[in-house]
Protein backbone atom coordinates (compact mmCIF):
# COMPACT_ATOMS: atom_id res chain seq x y z
CA UNK A 1 0.00 0.00 0.00
CA UNK A 2 1.06 3.34 -1.17
CA UNK A 3 -1.41 4.96 1.49
CA UNK A 4 -2.95 3.95 4.75
CA UNK A 5 -4.51 5.64 7.23
CA UNK A 6 -6.49 4.77 10.44
CA UNK A 7 -9.01 5.68 12.32
CA UNK A 8 -8.34 9.56 11.82
CA UNK A 9 -10.13 11.74 14.28
CA UNK A 10 -10.31 15.56 14.12
CA UNK A 11 -12.08 17.50 15.88
CA UNK A 12 -12.09 21.71 15.41
CA UNK A 13 -12.35 24.22 18.62
CA UNK A 14 -14.82 26.66 17.27
CA UNK A 15 -15.65 29.58 19.99
CA UNK A 16 -15.55 27.33 22.86
CA UNK A 17 -17.18 24.69 21.28
CA UNK A 18 -15.95 21.39 19.96
CA UNK A 19 -16.58 20.53 16.36
CA UNK A 20 -15.92 16.75 15.26
CA UNK A 21 -14.74 17.44 11.80
CA UNK A 22 -13.03 13.65 10.84
CA UNK A 23 -14.12 10.25 12.70
CA UNK A 24 -12.95 7.19 12.25
CA UNK A 25 -11.67 8.08 8.83
CA UNK A 26 -9.44 4.69 7.43
CA UNK A 27 -8.04 4.61 3.96
CA UNK A 28 -5.81 2.35 1.70
CA UNK A 29 -4.81 3.23 -1.60
CA UNK A 30 -2.20 1.53 -3.78
CA UNK A 31 0.18 2.16 -6.37
CA UNK A 32 -1.53 3.10 -9.24
CA UNK A 33 -5.18 3.44 -7.90
CA UNK A 34 -7.05 6.38 -8.05
CA UNK A 35 -9.54 6.86 -5.30
CA UNK A 36 -12.06 9.52 -5.04
CA UNK A 37 -13.01 10.96 -1.86
CA UNK A 38 -16.94 12.58 -2.25
CA UNK A 39 -19.27 13.67 0.19
CA UNK A 40 -21.12 17.20 1.03
CA UNK A 41 -19.50 20.28 1.48
CA UNK A 42 -17.93 20.07 5.44
CA UNK A 43 -17.84 16.55 5.21
CA UNK A 44 -14.24 16.54 6.41
CA UNK A 45 -12.87 15.62 2.85
CA UNK A 46 -10.11 18.84 2.70
CA UNK A 47 -9.30 18.00 6.46
CA UNK A 48 -8.75 14.70 6.02
CA UNK A 49 -6.44 15.48 2.92
CA UNK A 50 -4.33 17.93 5.46
CA UNK A 51 -4.09 15.21 7.78
CA UNK A 52 -2.58 13.29 5.33
CA UNK A 53 -0.14 15.63 3.62
CA UNK A 54 1.06 16.06 6.84
CA UNK A 55 -0.27 20.02 7.63
CA UNK A 56 -2.67 18.99 10.50
CA UNK A 57 -2.04 16.47 13.58
CA UNK A 58 -5.05 14.34 13.96
CA UNK A 59 -6.09 13.85 17.49
CA UNK A 60 -6.17 10.46 16.94
CA UNK A 61 -5.21 7.50 14.23
CA UNK A 62 -2.12 7.69 11.73
CA UNK A 63 -0.79 7.93 8.38
CA UNK A 64 1.36 5.74 6.82
CA UNK A 65 3.23 6.92 3.09
CA UNK A 66 4.80 4.08 1.68
CA UNK A 67 4.94 2.90 5.75
CA UNK A 68 6.30 5.95 6.46
CA UNK A 69 4.58 8.34 9.48
CA UNK A 70 4.12 11.86 8.13
CA UNK A 71 3.44 13.37 11.60
CA UNK A 72 6.82 11.49 12.93
CA UNK A 73 9.24 11.41 9.75
CA UNK A 74 9.43 14.08 7.97
CA UNK A 75 11.17 11.88 5.05
CA UNK A 76 7.51 10.37 4.46
CA UNK A 77 7.01 14.07 3.26
CA UNK A 78 8.91 13.84 0.21
CA UNK A 79 7.28 10.47 -0.79
CA UNK A 80 4.12 13.29 -1.43
CA UNK A 81 2.96 15.81 -3.67
CA UNK A 82 -0.25 17.83 -2.65
CA UNK A 83 -2.65 20.63 -4.58
CA UNK A 84 -4.82 21.90 -1.98
CA UNK A 85 -8.17 23.90 -2.36
CA UNK A 86 -7.14 27.23 -4.49
CA UNK A 87 -3.83 26.22 -5.29
CA UNK A 88 -2.06 27.61 -3.03
CA UNK A 89 1.38 25.77 -3.11
CA UNK A 90 2.49 28.42 -6.14
CA UNK A 91 3.86 31.62 -6.56
CA UNK A 92 1.53 33.91 -8.11
CA UNK A 93 4.39 36.47 -9.20
CA UNK A 94 6.60 33.56 -10.58
CA UNK A 95 6.31 32.01 -13.47
CA UNK A 96 5.99 28.09 -14.08
CA UNK A 97 9.34 27.56 -15.18
CA UNK A 98 10.48 29.56 -11.71
CA UNK A 99 7.68 28.11 -9.46
CA UNK A 100 9.32 24.00 -10.74
CA UNK A 101 12.89 25.47 -10.00
CA UNK A 102 11.85 26.97 -7.08
CA UNK A 103 10.01 24.17 -5.36
CA UNK A 104 12.45 21.31 -7.05
CA UNK A 105 15.52 22.69 -5.09
CA UNK A 106 13.59 23.14 -2.41
CA UNK A 107 12.49 19.38 -2.22
CA UNK A 108 16.13 19.12 -2.35
CA UNK A 109 16.77 18.42 -5.94
CA UNK A 110 19.79 19.40 -7.94
CA UNK A 111 19.54 22.54 -10.38
CA UNK A 112 20.37 20.02 -13.24
CA UNK A 113 17.48 17.56 -12.10
CA UNK A 114 15.17 20.35 -11.97
CA UNK A 115 15.43 21.63 -15.08
CA UNK A 116 15.47 18.26 -16.93
CA UNK A 117 12.35 17.41 -15.33
CA UNK A 118 10.58 20.95 -15.50
CA UNK A 119 11.39 20.97 -19.55
CA UNK A 120 9.64 17.28 -19.75
CA UNK A 121 6.76 18.69 -17.52
CA UNK A 122 6.75 21.63 -19.38
CA UNK A 123 6.03 19.78 -22.64
CA UNK A 124 3.57 16.79 -21.65
CA UNK A 125 0.97 19.30 -19.62
CA UNK A 126 1.06 21.38 -22.53
CA UNK A 127 2.49 24.43 -20.98
CA UNK A 128 6.02 25.08 -22.50
CA UNK A 129 4.87 28.64 -24.51
CA UNK A 130 3.99 29.68 -20.87
CA UNK A 131 6.66 28.74 -19.43
CA UNK A 132 7.78 32.47 -18.60
CA UNK A 133 4.58 34.03 -18.35
CA UNK A 134 3.76 34.92 -14.64
CA UNK A 135 1.44 32.14 -12.88
CA UNK A 136 -0.88 35.11 -11.91
CA UNK A 137 -1.67 36.24 -15.88
CA UNK A 138 -2.70 32.48 -16.74
CA UNK A 139 -5.87 31.32 -16.95
CA UNK A 140 -7.52 28.83 -14.37
CA UNK A 141 -7.03 25.88 -15.82
CA UNK A 142 -3.53 26.80 -16.91
CA UNK A 143 -2.72 27.19 -12.96
CA UNK A 144 -4.15 24.47 -12.09
CA UNK A 145 -1.63 22.80 -14.01
CA UNK A 146 0.65 24.51 -12.89
CA UNK A 147 -0.23 23.62 -9.20
CA UNK A 148 -0.13 19.56 -10.48
CA UNK A 149 3.04 20.04 -12.18
CA UNK A 150 5.03 21.72 -9.00
CA UNK A 151 3.25 19.07 -6.67
CA UNK A 152 5.03 16.29 -9.06
CA UNK A 153 8.24 17.39 -9.34
CA UNK A 154 10.31 15.22 -6.77
CA UNK A 155 8.16 12.35 -8.40
CA UNK A 156 5.94 11.70 -5.52
CA UNK A 157 4.39 8.13 -4.55
CA UNK A 158 1.51 9.64 -3.36
CA UNK A 159 -0.19 12.54 -5.33
CA UNK A 160 -3.41 14.64 -3.21
CA UNK A 161 -5.78 16.71 -5.40
CA UNK A 162 -8.10 18.12 -3.39
CA UNK A 163 -11.05 19.30 -6.42
CA UNK A 164 -8.61 19.48 -9.07
CA UNK A 165 -11.26 20.48 -11.58
CA UNK A 166 -13.05 23.13 -9.74
CA UNK A 167 -14.06 25.97 -11.82
CA UNK A 168 -12.38 24.33 -15.10
CA UNK A 169 -14.18 24.59 -18.91
CA UNK A 170 -14.94 21.47 -20.63
CA UNK A 171 -11.33 21.12 -22.48
CA UNK A 172 -9.26 22.23 -19.57
CA UNK A 173 -11.28 19.29 -17.43
CA UNK A 174 -10.47 16.65 -19.75
CA UNK A 175 -7.11 17.65 -20.02
CA UNK A 176 -6.43 17.00 -16.39
CA UNK A 177 -8.62 14.34 -16.25
CA UNK A 178 -6.42 12.28 -19.10
CA UNK A 179 -3.02 14.06 -16.98
CA UNK A 180 -4.46 11.97 -13.93
CA UNK A 181 -4.54 8.68 -15.87
CA UNK A 182 -1.49 9.04 -17.11
CA UNK A 183 0.01 10.13 -13.40
CA UNK A 184 -1.68 6.71 -12.24
CA UNK A 185 -0.43 4.60 -15.09
CA UNK A 186 3.08 5.18 -13.80
CA UNK A 187 2.19 3.82 -10.60
CA UNK A 188 1.68 6.83 -8.36
CA UNK A 189 -1.07 6.34 -6.52
CA UNK A 190 -4.00 9.55 -6.60
CA UNK A 191 -6.31 10.70 -3.80
CA UNK A 192 -8.46 13.40 -5.04
CA UNK A 193 -11.77 15.13 -4.05
CA UNK A 194 -14.38 16.50 -6.60
CA UNK A 195 -17.81 17.51 -5.93
CA UNK A 196 -18.62 15.94 -9.87
CA UNK A 197 -19.58 12.89 -9.40
CA UNK A 198 -19.27 12.42 -13.26
CA UNK A 199 -15.88 12.60 -12.92
CA UNK A 200 -15.43 10.48 -9.64
CA UNK A 201 -17.28 7.72 -11.71
CA UNK A 202 -14.86 7.86 -14.95
CA UNK A 203 -11.71 8.33 -13.36
CA UNK A 204 -11.28 6.42 -9.57
CA UNK A 205 -10.56 2.89 -9.18
CA UNK A 206 -11.84 3.31 -6.02
CA UNK A 207 -14.99 5.78 -3.87
CA UNK A 208 -15.00 6.33 -0.60
CA UNK A 209 -18.09 8.32 0.45
CA UNK A 210 -17.75 10.66 3.47
CA UNK A 211 -20.82 12.19 5.27
CA UNK A 212 -20.48 14.24 8.72
CA UNK A 213 -16.70 13.01 9.35
CA UNK A 214 -17.35 9.57 8.43
CA UNK A 215 -16.68 7.04 5.82
CA UNK A 216 -20.17 6.08 5.35
CA UNK A 217 -19.23 3.34 2.25
CA UNK A 218 -15.54 2.58 0.40
CA UNK A 219 -15.41 0.46 -2.59
CA UNK A 220 -14.57 -0.37 -5.79
CA UNK A 221 -16.59 1.75 -8.09
CA UNK A 222 -17.35 -1.12 -10.62
CA UNK A 223 -18.46 -3.22 -7.53
CA UNK A 224 -20.45 -0.24 -6.57
CA UNK A 225 -22.66 0.70 -9.55
CA UNK A 226 -23.06 -2.84 -9.91
CA UNK A 227 -24.56 -3.63 -6.59
CA UNK A 228 -26.76 -0.55 -7.27
CA UNK A 229 -28.07 -0.96 -10.71
CA UNK A 230 -30.62 -4.20 -10.38
CA UNK A 231 -31.34 -6.48 -12.87
CA UNK A 232 -33.34 -4.62 -15.38
CA UNK A 233 -32.82 -4.02 -19.40
CA UNK A 234 -34.00 -1.55 -21.30
CA UNK A 235 -35.11 -2.32 -25.44
CA UNK A 236 -35.27 -0.34 -28.06
CA UNK A 237 -36.91 -1.11 -31.81
CA UNK A 238 -36.35 0.37 -34.35
CA UNK A 239 -39.94 0.31 -35.77
CA UNK A 240 -43.38 0.75 -33.49
CA UNK A 241 -45.05 -2.20 -32.11
CA UNK A 242 -47.78 -3.81 -33.80
CA UNK A 243 -51.16 -4.47 -31.52
CA UNK A 244 -51.09 -7.89 -31.67
CA UNK A 245 -47.25 -7.97 -30.56
CA UNK A 246 -48.18 -4.98 -27.73
CA UNK A 247 -51.20 -7.37 -26.44
CA UNK A 248 -48.25 -10.57 -26.17
CA UNK A 249 -46.54 -8.54 -24.63
CA UNK A 250 -48.29 -6.67 -22.29
CA UNK A 251 -49.70 -10.15 -20.97
CA UNK A 252 -46.04 -11.63 -20.26
CA UNK A 253 -45.39 -7.89 -17.50
CA UNK A 254 -43.98 -5.99 -19.87
CA UNK A 255 -43.26 -2.60 -19.34
CA UNK A 256 -43.99 -0.40 -22.62
CA UNK A 257 -42.53 2.98 -22.35
CA UNK A 258 -43.33 4.14 -25.41
CA UNK A 259 -44.49 2.49 -29.08
CA UNK A 260 -40.60 2.15 -29.48
CA UNK A 261 -39.25 1.56 -25.65
CA UNK A 262 -39.86 -1.52 -23.57
CA UNK A 263 -38.26 -2.22 -20.29
CA UNK A 264 -37.95 -5.80 -18.71
CA UNK A 265 -37.19 -6.55 -14.99
CA UNK A 266 -34.30 -9.21 -15.41
CA UNK A 267 -32.35 -11.51 -18.13
CA UNK A 268 -34.78 -14.45 -18.23
CA UNK A 269 -37.49 -11.98 -19.51
CA UNK A 270 -35.47 -10.56 -21.91
CA UNK A 271 -34.92 -13.41 -23.58
CA UNK A 272 -38.86 -14.22 -23.45
CA UNK A 273 -39.21 -10.91 -24.92
CA UNK A 274 -37.01 -11.07 -27.59
CA UNK A 275 -39.04 -14.40 -28.85
CA UNK A 276 -41.82 -12.74 -29.48
CA UNK A 277 -40.48 -9.50 -31.02
CA UNK A 278 -38.65 -11.56 -33.60
CA UNK A 279 -37.69 -10.47 -36.20
CA UNK A 280 -38.55 -6.95 -35.87
CA UNK A 281 -34.93 -4.87 -36.23
CA UNK A 282 -34.24 -4.14 -33.02
CA UNK A 283 -32.00 -0.37 -31.96
CA UNK A 284 -30.33 -1.64 -29.12
CA UNK A 285 -30.94 -3.26 -25.85
CA UNK A 286 -28.98 -1.94 -22.39
CA UNK A 287 -28.83 -3.22 -18.81
CA UNK A 288 -29.92 -0.27 -16.66
CA UNK A 289 -26.92 1.01 -14.58
CA UNK A 290 -26.78 3.50 -11.71
CA UNK A 291 -25.11 6.17 -11.52
CA UNK A 292 -23.18 7.86 -9.11
CA UNK A 293 -25.24 10.79 -8.81
CA UNK A 294 -28.02 8.39 -7.65
CA UNK A 295 -26.28 6.29 -5.14
CA UNK A 296 -24.29 9.16 -3.68
CA UNK A 297 -27.48 11.03 -2.72
CA UNK A 298 -28.94 7.82 -1.33
CA UNK A 299 -26.42 6.80 0.41
CA UNK A 300 -25.96 10.60 2.24
CA UNK A 301 -29.82 10.89 2.63
CA UNK A 302 -30.21 7.29 4.36
CA UNK A 303 -27.63 8.26 7.10
N1 LIG B 1 -9.82 25.77 10.49
C1 LIG B 1 -11.01 25.37 10.91
N2 LIG B 1 -11.52 25.77 12.08
C2 LIG B 1 -12.71 25.35 12.54
N3 LIG B 1 -13.50 24.48 11.87
C3 LIG B 1 -13.06 24.02 10.69
C4 LIG B 1 -11.79 24.44 10.13
N4 LIG B 1 -11.63 23.80 8.94
C5 LIG B 1 -12.73 23.06 8.76
N5 LIG B 1 -13.58 23.17 9.79
C6 LIG B 1 -14.87 22.46 9.95
O1 LIG B 1 -14.64 21.07 9.79
C7 LIG B 1 -15.67 20.45 9.04
C8 LIG B 1 -15.05 19.75 7.82
O2 LIG B 1 -14.52 20.72 6.91
P1 LIG B 1 -13.72 20.33 5.60
O3 LIG B 1 -13.13 21.57 5.06
O4 LIG B 1 -12.79 19.21 5.91
O5 LIG B 1 -14.89 19.82 4.65
P2 LIG B 1 -14.88 19.41 3.11
O6 LIG B 1 -15.43 18.03 3.04
O7 LIG B 1 -13.54 19.64 2.52
O8 LIG B 1 -15.96 20.41 2.50
P3 LIG B 1 -16.05 21.11 1.05
O9 LIG B 1 -16.69 20.11 0.15
O10 LIG B 1 -16.95 22.28 1.30
O11 LIG B 1 -14.66 21.50 0.62
C9 LIG B 1 -16.66 21.55 8.71
O12 LIG B 1 -17.66 21.51 9.68
C10 LIG B 1 -15.84 22.82 8.86
O13 LIG B 1 -16.65 23.91 9.22
MG1 LIG C 1 -12.86 20.85 0.98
Amino acid sequence: MILESHKLKKSYRDKGRLISAVHDVSLRIAAGEVAAFLGPNGAGKTTTIKIIAGLLRPDEGWVRICDRNPHKNQSALKLLGAVLEGNRNLYWRLTPAENLEYFGVLRGLSPRIVQQRSHVLLERFNLAHKAQTIVGALSRGMQQKVAIMVALIHQPRLLLLDEPTLGLDVEATEEVKQLVREIASQGCAILLTTHQLAIAEELADRIAIINQGKVIMEQATHDLIRQFSGSAYQIELEVSLDPARRLKLENLGTDIETETKLRVSNLAALYQVLALLKPLPVLRIQKEEANLTDIFLKLVREQ
